[in-house]
């Protein structure tokens, strides 16, 4: 799929088939987020593919949000890798695991699967409940399967409205 078909199809899918995603396509999904960029290369991200009945019986306790998915990528970053930038002591580990969210996303939309970008959920109950070490820090859920829908994204502000020539 062409690159900007991929941003005007992919939408926020809330609702999947009962089929399995094959592996293949699982491995390609991760290459998407390992070629992300993150601020100076240090790669701090971290990606749990939750695919056990019981770990995805476990992460709706900690998320209204799963949507039945029957496999759920978990994304993290480490705090003690991710770049912290001196001048204000601010870490860019959140940024870097959105990055990688968004080009995982992407990534299951040009594969014909849908997904949605989940950050809403109890993170230290789903820190928990993958057994995190505290300087692993989860971002988001990245509900994946096959569309049991036909949907488009959500309506966009009009582009003057968000951008402005200096
Ligand atoms: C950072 C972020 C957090 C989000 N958290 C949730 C969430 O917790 N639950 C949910 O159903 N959708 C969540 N969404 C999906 C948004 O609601 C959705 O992207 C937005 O309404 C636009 O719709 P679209 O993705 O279909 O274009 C989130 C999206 C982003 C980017």
């Amino acid at each position: 799929m062409e690159f900007f078909e991929v941003l005007e199809k992919r939408y926020s899918c809330r609702d999947f088939k009962d089929k399995e995603v094959e592996q293949e396509l699982i491995d390609k999904i991760l290459e998407a987020g390992r070629l992300s960029p993150t601020a100076v290369n240090f790669q701090p991200e971290r990606i749990y593919v939750c695919k056990s009945k019981e770990i995805l019986e476990k992460l709706k306790t900690a998320c209204k949000y799963t949507f039945n998915a029957g496999l759920i990528f978990v994304i993290a970053y480490n705090t003690k890798e991710a770049w912290v930038r001196k001048s204000d002591d601010r870490g860019f580990g959140m940024v870097d695991a959105t990055i990688v969210t968004t080009n995982m996303m992407n990534a299951i939309t040009a594969l014909g699967l849908g997904s949605c970008f989940v950050c809403s959920m109890h993170e230290d109950k789903v820190e928990e409940i993958l057994g995190l070490p505290e300087n692993i820090k989860v971002l988001a859920l990245l509900p994946t399967g096959y569309p049991n829908e036909v949907k488009k994204h959500n309506t966009r502000k009009d582009i003057k409205e968000i951008v402005e020539y200096r």
